[in-house]
């Protein structure tokens, strides 16, 4: 795995003195549940995702620790998994974990690397995120990206004891290409 560098943040590989850090930001429902399912997994099954990862397109564990280059911190992880059994096309998905690293653009950099990396290295035409519409951070973050939102999936996912809809994204190759480079 490369170390990807951006203005401010760095992607590298997870630590294992970190993986007890994620794992709690997993288990905390401040952090992951106000948009999305809340299911705990125990440590030693999320320790055994992450030593299986590398070899499964499907696995939802962190695929990059984000780090912001100010400080060395670990602030937050992003993973990328093979999203449908026929078409050919990756998901991202992020999450900063450190409440206190939101709001201040690190999220779209990290996400902007790792699309940037999996352009490289996969060989997809196009890359998809998927976010509660209610999750205004995570959309956002996209479309500045510059993913385009394709549609709406009704009652697709289940949190808080309710079925949510949820938004697509997408951002093809040549988009990627195309985009304005960042500020
Ligand atoms: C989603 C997440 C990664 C965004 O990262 P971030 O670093 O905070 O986002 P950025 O600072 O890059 O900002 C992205 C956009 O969201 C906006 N935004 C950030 N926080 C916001 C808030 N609380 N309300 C409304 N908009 C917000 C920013 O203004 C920015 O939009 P703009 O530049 O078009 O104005 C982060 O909030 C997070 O980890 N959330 C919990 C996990 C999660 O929801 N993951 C996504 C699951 S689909």
């Amino acid at each position: 795995m490369r170390t990807l560098d951006g203005k401010a943040v760095r992607l590298r590989a997870l630590r294992s003195e970190e993986h007890a850090t994620v794992h709690g930001w997993y288990a905390d429902p401040e952090v992951v549940a106000p948009f999305d399912r809340f299911v705990v997994e125990s440590f030693g099954d999320f320790e055994r995702s992450l030593a299986s990862e590398e070899g499964d397109p499907t696995s939802l564990a962190p695929r990059y620790a984000v780090e912001d280059r100010a400080t060395g911190r670990l602030i937050g992880v992003v993973g990328h998994y093979r999203a449908h059994p026929v078409l050919e096309y990756l998901d991202v998905w992020y999450l900063l974990g450190d409440p206190a690293a939101r709001g201040r653009g690190l999220g779209r950099e990290a996400v902007g690397l790792l699309v940037s990396e999996l352009f490289r290295t996969e060989s997809v035409e196009r890359i998809g995120a998927v976010c509660d519409v209610e999750n205004v951070p995570s959309f956002r973050l996209l479309e500045g990206l510059g993913f385009r939102r394709e549609g709406t999936l009704r009652s697709a996912l289940l949190h808080h004891g309710r079925w949510h809809d949820v938004f697509t994204y997408g951002v093809t190759r040549a988009e990627w290409a195309d985009r304005a480079p960042p500020a």
